[in-house]
């Protein structure tokens, strides 16, 4: 008789941002899905409680926490609040992320902060926070940000949300060299175009919808289970040798032009 295969993040601990819907979502489930406890960090309180139910309902394994990352003081509190609730933290994913949407000439100054708050600035404080709870567990640990496309190839009038992409993908690296040797790895996953309820009706409908598929090589959009797999293979033990990567689950949107 063969034992069935242990679970690969069995026993550990995981803190997801923008978990309530979408990526995040997709994340949140393939985790616990691998055995890790989950706490799902979302400013959305509604759509939280109905993740976590959708992840089998509030437990000792599964936590909704009710955040805004744009507020960086609360951001900073996170981590620490997630490891005094389950007793460790091993696992971080930077997921949330807004896109604001106007012509570089008009973009106001405040969506640019809001914009770089969110997607960088946030993720720089959970990740510093964790990084602290890691070295102090002594378990060492593993942070994927979720990035961007956009990080290589510019969208046109979204010039915070490609530059504060672009910075996560630094950071990223920049925690990867400082941390790798005390085990603490950091990597990133890029997505390329992902249906998620927020763009679904766009990708179906929108005047662009064309054009995207032509310009996915594999001739479709991606799904959100689609990131998660690439991100829960990072923070499993056979990602071990894998320190300061940008993974790319763009279906190839990145690697050249189709046409
Ligand atoms: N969907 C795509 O095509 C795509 C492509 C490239 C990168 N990404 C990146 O993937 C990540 C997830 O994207 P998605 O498409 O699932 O987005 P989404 O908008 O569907 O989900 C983002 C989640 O973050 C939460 N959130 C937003 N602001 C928050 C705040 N201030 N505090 C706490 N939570 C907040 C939202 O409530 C939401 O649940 C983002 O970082 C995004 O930039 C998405």
């Amino acid at each position: 008789m063969t034992m069935a295969p242990h679970p690969a993040l069995e026993g550990t601990v995981a803190l997801v941002t923008g978990a309530a819907q979408g990526i995040g979502l997709s994340i949140a489930a393939g985790l616990r899905a691998q055995g890790a406890r989950v706490a799902l960090i979302d400013i959305q309180d509604e759509l939280l409680a109905d993740a976590v139910a959708s992840l089998g309902g509030e437990s000792q394994d599964v936590r909704p926490y009710a955040v805004d990352l744009g507020d960086l003081k609360q951001a900073a509190g996170v981590p620490d609040r997630v490891a005094a609730d389950f007793g460790s933290l091993d696992i971080v994913v930077n997921n949330a992320g807004r896109r604001g949407v106007h012509s570089f000439e008009d973009y106001p100054l405040d969506d640019w902060q809001r914009t770089l708050d969110l997607n960088l600035t946030a993720p720089f404080l959970i990740a510093q926070g964790a990084v602290r709870a890691m070295l102090s567990s002594g378990r060492g640990g593993s942070i994927v940000n979720v990035t961007s496309v956009a990080a290589d190839l510019a969208f046109k009038n979204r010039s915070a949300y490609n530059a504060s992409k672009a910075g996560l993908v630094m950071l990223t690296k920049s925690i990867a060299v400082e941390l790798g040797g005390r085990g603490i790895r950091c990597n990133g996953v890029a997505p390329g175009i992902v249906e998620t309820p927020i763009n679904a009706e766009y990708l179906r409908t929108g005047p662009e919808s064309a054009a995207i598929i032509a310009g996915t090589p594999t001739g479709s959009w991606g799904q959100p289970e689609d990131v998660a797999a690439a991100v829960v293979f990072l923070c499993t033990p056979a990602a071990r040798f894998i320190n300061g990567t940008i993974i790319n689950a763009d279906g190839g949107w990145t690697a050249g032009k189709g046409y």
